[in-house]
């Protein structure tokens, strides 16, 4: 493996408030990111995410453990490391008083570019963005996905090694997450190294080349997605649904049909290498679902196994 970007080992991170319990937000990550890889963090609400990324952007303190961003430490070289980044925050913080090319244009200045360099990167930047037609509404002015993209272009503007996104599509709807997923998919080609968060396993299967799968600030497991989801659940999965008060008395007439049987509030899976084939078991064992649905296995299924809770609740 090429000298990796980032470097984290034993990673801690502790809050401390008055009179509260300490919350032990991240409690011991180790990984590595190449140059040029796609790397994930995939959790639940509360699992440490944003905490490691404020980390990895040199903005919040670690309490403990070793972090190596470009192979400097953040405790001594921030101002370095946070020009060489950039960062799609969890929450979009554009000026919303300013229009989308105003926003881009002022950011490139804190970076201490050249008003010329600024203006050109502006336009390179909304026409990355798709937005050139946006120029000059005001921020208040766009759409959830025109915002995200805007932040996006504007993590850019520095032209950065790393870029750091958390969340990146949440909140937007299906046509909104795939240009947004697009333009990532372009910068990644370009050979910018991605780290992304997310709790929606089907952008983790999109975009990430490895991913970490953590609960509770700790690595649960990790790979590739498609590594993990040939290690920790099988090729198909079948769904069933007998109604709510039915599924916790046809659960046990289930066993033994399938490699393994998860029993969900609202329907049963039953993991198999031939979901077909298993449904056509569960009607001659003369159990009627009201609905079935035979799908692949995803990291939904993965984090299922790994936590025995569903990723979003
Ligand atoms: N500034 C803070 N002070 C105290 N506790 C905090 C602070 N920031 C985060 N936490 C706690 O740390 C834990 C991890 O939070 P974090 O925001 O990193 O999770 P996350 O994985 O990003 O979750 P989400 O998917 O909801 O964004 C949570 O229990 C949270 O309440
Ligand atoms: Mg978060």
């Amino acid at each position: 493996m090429p000298e990796p970007v980032i470097h984290a080992e034993n990673l801690v991170k502790t809050y401390r408030s008055k009179g509260q319990p300490e919350v032990v937000a991240v409690g011991g990550l180790s990984f590595e990111v190449a140059p040029g890889e796609s790397f994930g963090l995939l959790g639940p609400n509360g699992a440490g995410k944003s905490t490691t990324m404020k980390m990895i952007g040199a903005v919040s303190t670690r309490t403990a453990g070793e972090l190596s961003i470009l192979g400097l430490d953040p405790d001594r070289y921030g101002p370095e490391i946070r020009s060489r980044l950039g960062v799609v925050p969890q929450q979009d913080n554009l000026d919303g008083e300013l229009n989308a090319r105003e926003n881009l244009f002022i950011y490139g200045r804190y970076f201490g570019l050249p008003a010329k360099a600024c203006h050109a990167k502006a336009d390179e930047l909304l026409a990355f963005a798709q937005l050139e037609d946006k120029a000059k509404s005001k921020v208040d002015q766009l759409s959830g996905g025109m915002k995200r993209r805007l932040t996006i272009a504007r993590g850019l503007v520095n032209d950065p090694r790393i870029l750091l996104l958390d969340e990146p599509t949440t909140g937007l709807d299906p046509q909104a997450r795939h240009v947004l997923w697009d333009r990532l998919f372009r910068l990644k080609e370009r050979g910018t190294t991605l780290v992304l968060t997310t709790h929606y396993m089907d952008e983790a299967e999109q975009l990430c080349d490895r991913l970490i799968v953590v609960d509770k600030g700790r690595i649960m497991a990790e790979g590739s997605p498609s590594a993990l989801i040939r290690e920790y659940s099988t090729r198909e999965v079948l769904e069933v649904r007998f109604g709510a008060s039915r599924n916790d008395e046809v659960a046990p007439q289930l066993q033994g049909l399938g490699e393994r049987v998860e029993v969900l509030p609202d329907r049963i899976l039953i993991y198999a290498e031939d979901g077909e084939a298993v449904l056509e078991r569960v009607i001659a064992e003369g159990l009627e679902p009201i609905t079935s649905l035979v799908r692949r296995s995803s990291l939904e299924d993965v984090f299922l196994r790994l936590t025995g809770r569903s990723l979003i609740e």
